[in-house]
């Protein structure tokens, strides 16, 4: 609707398409596109008003001018036809667009650490890099996504030497990441007592990165197991594939290339024995350790030139919490000094933290809580609730796994990243709120009306578009263009938010009128409308990785 429109304003005027702007009115009974005729003036050397005016003259839609702009009010039977005809037809691909065809997105995201358990501390980086991934591919990009495995740093050579030193191989079989985690903290509090114990650590880090084959064996194992453990997750979250699974590791060997570059151009400096760079006014970078070990952010840069080198990418995010953005700052300058003209195509997609009653989410001992668990429980509190609505619901352990994980994926998206969250099980699995309960049980009730339907062909003549369906049937109108601000913003919380407006409309209508009624024409639209609506929840549920249930 809105190419039309920029296609008759542009002809109609001689301007380029690029020039016509449409924007909502804020009040929605002044029109329903409101078109700013200022942007005119300049080239057509004439009067925002006297252009608004031959405008309104000249186009077919109903029209209105108002302080320099075109107001138009669209025919609401034919928008509706259109609309839900075109929902109807393209169901999950309604939304597609070419937004971002010709152009390739790298995504990395998720990035545990192996050797130790999938933490909530993970939670948000996977299910926003997924929602990204997910929302990005619908732009049209060619999108890639990156696990990037935290399977590399000094802490390997001390988990080796405390294994070896403490391992316990039962308990191993049993749990090998539980073992590791166990021999770990004794590492610490051994070495507190006995300082000779960090230079063992650091002689095991040093085996591995000269590739000594019992450091690399044990290294493997654990690497191996951590995976298999991640797996679980993953398949919980309905995760079901990277395009790309490496790890820090994968970098041990491109180091050397890159500091050797970083020298050549002259950037490094030696400080207390370490190797950094200075970038002015930010914290100096620190690439290489006293010791000759390498860093983190030594790998960060020599992944990041493969990257551009494999993939010659259009933009690359790094979907990680903002604790990191110093981090990923000084990534960027390091680019930008070493000559590499695209540094404005990385970025940093941050965002804040989990909280439980305003802290830190921990176990009681402080540790932090295993991203399992969390899943466990909100499943079961699921089905709990779930039994007492419907006790004899079929497949409840289907439905409880969907709504229990999707409630804990949807409360994570739902705010704008950047802004710390609150996680309270209760309320993320109100049926009544702003939640993914909430939206998928508005699905399920759509649905169970569908099996109404004759699929007759509906005649708009005599049917009342009064303000409730009106603004649903707005709505609907407006998805593609949420998707793509959800994009431009790297922000999933634009679809949350829009499909919980959605569901609320429809929620509206539904309270005000009935569905179901003896004039057949009538209630085959509003079941016509009715199924846009639920398309469009499932359409945009599945961008947040969340599935629908039919039945509930
Ligand atoms: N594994 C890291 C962590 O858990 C996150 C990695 C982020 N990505 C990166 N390219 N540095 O903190």
């Amino acid at each position: 609707m809105k190419d039309e429109i920029v296609e008759s304003i542009s002809a109609l005027l001689k301007v380029d398409k690029s020039l016509v702007k449409i924007e909502y009115p804020k009040d929605r009974t002044m029109g329903d596109y409101a078109i700013p005729c200022f942007s005119f003036s300049k080239e057509l050397h004439k009067s925002p008003m006297d252009i608004a005016n031959y405008l309104k003259e000249n186009l077919k839609y109903n029209t209105n001018v108002l302080n320099g702009y075109l107001n138009i009010f669209m025919d609401k039977k034919d928008v509706c036809q259109k609309v839900i005809g075109k929902i109807l037809n393209e169901k999950d691909h309604y939304g597609d667009n070419d937004y971002g065809k010709g152009k390739r997105v790298v995504i990395e995201y998720s990035s545990p650490n192996v050797a130790k358990p999938f933490g909530v501390g993970h939670l948000r980086t996977t299910v926003i890099g997924q929602a990204l991934y997910n929302i990005t591919k619908k732009c049209g990009f060619d999108t890639i996504s990156i696990n990037y495995l935290g399977d590399y740093g000094t802490q390997f050579g001390k988990l080796i030497y405390a294994y070896k030193t403490w391992g316990d191989e039962t308990k191993a079989k049993e749990s090998l990441i539980n073992e590791l985690k166990r021999v770990y903290v004794k590492f610490h509090e051994e070495a507190q007592k006995d300082p000779s114990l960090d230079e063992e650590g650091r002689k095991w880090f040093k085996k591995l990165e000269d590739n000594d084959e019992e450091a690399l064996s044990y290294w493997k194992w654990f690497k191996d197991e951590s995976i298999k453990e991640f797996d679980k997750t993953y398949k919980l979250l309905e995760i079901d594939k990277f395009d790309s699974y490496e790890g820090e590791s994968n970098y041990k060997d491109k180091m050397e290339p890159v500091i050797k570059m970083l020298e050549d151009k002259n950037l490094l400096q030696i400080s207390e024995g370490a190797t950094i760079i200075d970038l002015g006014d930010i914290t100096p970078a620190l690439i290489k350790r006293s010791d000759g070990a390498s860093l983190y952010i030594t790998r960060d840069i020599a992944a990041l030139i493969d990257r551009k080198n494999k993939y010659n990418f259009d933009e690359i995010l790094y979907v990680v919490g903002n604790e990191q953005s110093l981090h990923f700052e000084q990534v960027k300058r390091i680019i930008e000094k070493m000559g590499y003209p695209w540094k404005d195509q990385v970025k940093h997609i941050g965002f804040g933290l989990l909280l439980q009653d305003g802290k830190k989410m921990s176990t009681r001992q402080g540790k932090s809580v295993v991203l399992m668990d969390v899943l466990n429980e909100s499943i079961d509190l699921a089905k709990k609730y779930i039994l007492e609505k419907n006790p004899n619901i079929e497949n409840i352990d289907e439905v409880s796994r969907k709504i229990g994980v999707g409630a804990v994926i949807f409360n994570d998206l739902k705010n704008y990243r950047i802004n710390d969250i609150e996680f309270n099980l209760e309320d993320t699995l109100r049926f009544e709120g702003n939640t993914g309960p909430y939206l998928q049980y508005t699905y399920a009730r759509i649905n169970s009306l569908l099996s109404n339907k004759q699929n007759l062909s509906v005649s708009y003549d005599n049917i009342d578009i009064n303000e409730d369906k009106w603004n649903l049937i707005w709505n609907l109108s407006k998805y593609e263009e949420n998707i793509i601000s959800a994009k431009e913003n790297n922000d999933p919380s634009i679809i949350a938010k829009y499909l919980l407006d959605l569901a609320s409309d429809f929620n509206k209508f539904y309270a005000h009128e009935k569905i179901v009624d003896n004039d057949q024409n009538y209630t085959e639209f509003k079941l016509n409308l009715s199924e846009a609506v639920a398309l469009v929840i499932k359409n945009g549920l599945s961008l947040l990785n969340i599935n629908v249930i039919n039945k509930m």
